[in-house]
C-alpha cells in the first residue's frame, strides 16, 4: 500500500463523503477485509442507524457481501471538515471526538452488532480502535494523529491486533477506600458469571489474603510472590481451582466453579526493596497474567485499599476498573473520583499508552432501599462533579451519574442492596450467591448492568 500517494489524494479539507471513499476501502484492505468482506452504510438493527463501513473475514460458505450479518469490524467515519465547512477535531477528548467514541459505542451494542469484537473512529486524519468485550468498550490503542511517517506502523499495529481477538477482559475491583466490599464485590460477581457460563479467574493481589481465606484457599506449592520475582517459575502452577459439592440424589459431585491464583504470606514481606526487584516494577503483574488471554473470559484483580505496588499493578493489569462506593460513605465518593482522575485516567493511563484502562461507572454497594439517604449521596456526587469540573476541567459525570443524556437527567446510580447474608458467607467459604437465590439476583442485575450483553 502506498500511503503516501493514499494521504497525498485526501483533500485537506475533506468531507465525511471523501474519507469514505479516499481513505477507508485502502484502510480496509490494509487491515486483509477483502470487497467481499466489507460493506458500507451496514444497518445496526437500532431504530434506523447505520454505521459507516462494517467488515468480517468470509468463511469457505459464508461470504459477509451477502449474508450481511455477524459483522466483526464497525467503523465510524468522520470528515475532516463538516459539509458545512467547520474543522473537525477527532482529539482525545475534544467535544467531537467524545461525541464519535459514543456513537460508535452505540453501536457495538446493537442487535445487529453483537458479534463486533472491534471498532475504529477515523477520518483520516486521526484513527483510534476499540474492543468490545460482551457489554464493555475499552479503548485497544490511544487516539493517534497519522502522518505519512506512521501511517503504516499503526495500520499494522491495528491488524495484528484485530487479528487476535483475546477471550478475556480483565477487571480490577478497585476503590481508594477499605470496607467497601472489594473484596465481596471480586467473589460474588466472578461466581454470578460463571452461572451464565463464563470461565473465570481470580487473582487476590492483596497481601492481606482476605479473598483467598474466604474461599478457604491455600496458596499452590508455586507461589504469586514467587512469581513476581522470579521469571522462570510457571504462573499456571499458581492456580488453585475452588471447587464445590453440589448434591445430585445420593451421590455427591464436585466441580470446578472459577480458577484461583491465592495470595501467600510471601506478599506481606514485600518491601519497598523486593519490589524495585520486581523487572517492570508494577507492569510485571500485566504481563503475567498475558498467558491467560485466551484461555478465560474474565480474569477480576482483588486489590487492598492503599495506593501501591499491589493495587497500581491491579489496576495497570486491567482492562476496566470497577469501584464500589458506599452511598453513606463520602470519604468512599470522593476517593472514587480520586481514582478515576488521578489514578486511572493520569498515572496509569499515561505509561500504558494502548488507551486504557477505563473506569466504569461506580455503583453503591450495600445500600438501603430508602430515597432519602441515596438523595444525600446524590447531592455529595454534584459536588465531587462541580470540583473536578472547576478545579480539574474534567468531565466526571459519565463515571458517577452514567444514564445521564440530553433531555434526561436520569441521576440513578446501580445500586447492591446490603444483605446480611453476603456478610456472613465469608464464614461457609462459599460465595454468598450460591447460598441465596435473592443474592444472585442482585448480583446478576451488577453483571448485566456492567457485562453481560444478553
Ligand atoms: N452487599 C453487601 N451486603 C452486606 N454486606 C456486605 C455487602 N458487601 C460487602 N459487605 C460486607 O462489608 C464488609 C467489607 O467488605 P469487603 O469486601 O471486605 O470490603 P473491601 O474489600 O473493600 O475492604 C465485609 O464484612 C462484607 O461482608
Ligand atoms: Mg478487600
Amino acid at each position: 500500500m502506498d500511503w503516501s500517494k493514499v494521504l497525498a489524494n485526501i483533500p485537506p479539507q475533506a468531507k465525511e463523503a471523501e474519507v469514505c471513499t479516499q481513505f477507508v476501502p485502502h484502510l480496509l484492505e490494509a487491515l486483509g477485509f477483502s470487497e467481499k468482506e466489507r460493506l458500507p452504510q451496514f444497518s445496526t438493527g437500532a431504530g434506523n442507524d447505520c454505521v459507516d463501513f462494517a467488515a468480517r473475514k468470509n468463511t469457505s460458505d459464508d461470504v459477509f457481501l451477502f449474508t450481511r450479518n455477524e459483522p466483526d469490524l464497525l467503523i465510524e467515519v468522520k470528515g475532516r471538515f463538516t459539509n458545512a465547512g467547520g474543522a473537525i477535531n477527532l482529539t482525545e477528548n475534544s467535544h467531537q471526538y467524545v461525541s464519535t467514541r459514543e456513537q460508535l459505542k452505540r453501536y457495538l451494542l446493537s442487535p445487529k452488532c453483537k458479534s463486533a469484537h472491534w471498532g475504529i473512529i477515523t477520518n483520516s486524519s486521526h484513527i483510534q480502535l476499540f474492543r468490545c468485550h460482551d457489554k464493555v468498550v475499552t479503548p485497544a490503542t490511544e487516539c493517534i494523529e497519522l502522518t505519512e511517517e506512521n501511517i503504516t506502523s499503526v495500520v499494522n499495529h491495528i491488524k495484528n491486533l484485530i487479528e487476535d481477538t483475546p477471550r478475556c477482559l480483565t477487571v480490577c475491583v478497585y476503590n481508594n477506600k477499605g470496607g467497601v466490599g472489594k473484596t465481596t464485590t471480586t467473589i460474588n460477581l466472578a461466581a454470578t458469571l460463571v452461572t451464565q457460563k463464563k470461565k473465570v479467574l481470580l487473582v487476590d493481589f492483596d497481601s492481606q489474603r482476605d479473598l483467598t481465606k474466604s474461599l478457604g484457599l491455600e496458596p499452590s506449592s508455586v507461589k504469586l510472590s514467587e512469581c513476581l520475582t522470579d521469571n522462570s517459575l510457571d504462573i499456571r502452577s499458581a492456580i488453585i481451582p475452588f471447587k464445590l459439592t453440589q448434591k445430585s440424589g445420593k451421590s455427591n459431585k464436585v466441580y470446578r466453579v472459577f480458577d484461583v491464583i491465592p495470595a501467600d504470606h510471601g506478599m506481606e514481606a514485600f518491601t519497598h526493596q523486593t519490589q524495585s526487584r520486581i523487572q517492570k516494577g508494577a507492569a510485571r503483574l500485566r504481563d503475567l497474567l498475558k498467558p491467560f488471554a485466551n484461555e478465560y473470559d474474565y480474569i477480576f484483580i482483588d486489590c487492598p485499599t492503599q495506593w501501591l505496588f499491589f493495587s497500581k499493578s491491579g489496576v495497570y493489569a486491567a482492562d476496566a476498573i470497577l469501584i464500589p462506593t458506599r452511598h453513606n460513605d463520602l470519604s468512599s465518593l470522593q476517593n472514587a473520583a480520586r481514582v478515576i482522575q488521578e489514578f486511572i485516567l493520569n498515572d496509569v493511563k499515561k505509561i500504558r499508552q494502548d488507551g486504557g484502562p477505563i473506569a466504569l461507572p461506580i455503583f453503591f454497594n450495600g445500600s438501603p432501599a430508602d430515597g432519602r439517604s441515596i438523595d444525600m449521596a446524590q447531592k455529595e456526587i454534584e459536588q465531587v462533579i462541580a470540583t473536578a469540573k472547576t478545579v480539574d476541567k474534567i468531565n466526571l459525570v459519565p463515571y458517577f451519574f452514567p444514564k445521564i443524556k440530553p433531555g434526561d437527567m436520569n441521576k440513578t446510580v446501580f445500586n447492591l442492596p446490603d444483605y446480611a447474608v453476603v456478610a456472613s458467607s465469608a464464614f461457609a467459604r462459599v460465595p454468598a450467591v450460591y447460598k441465596h437465590k435473592k443474592v444472585l439476583e442482585y448480583y446478576l442485575a451488577l453483571a448485566r448492568e456492567y457485562f453481560l450483553n444478553e
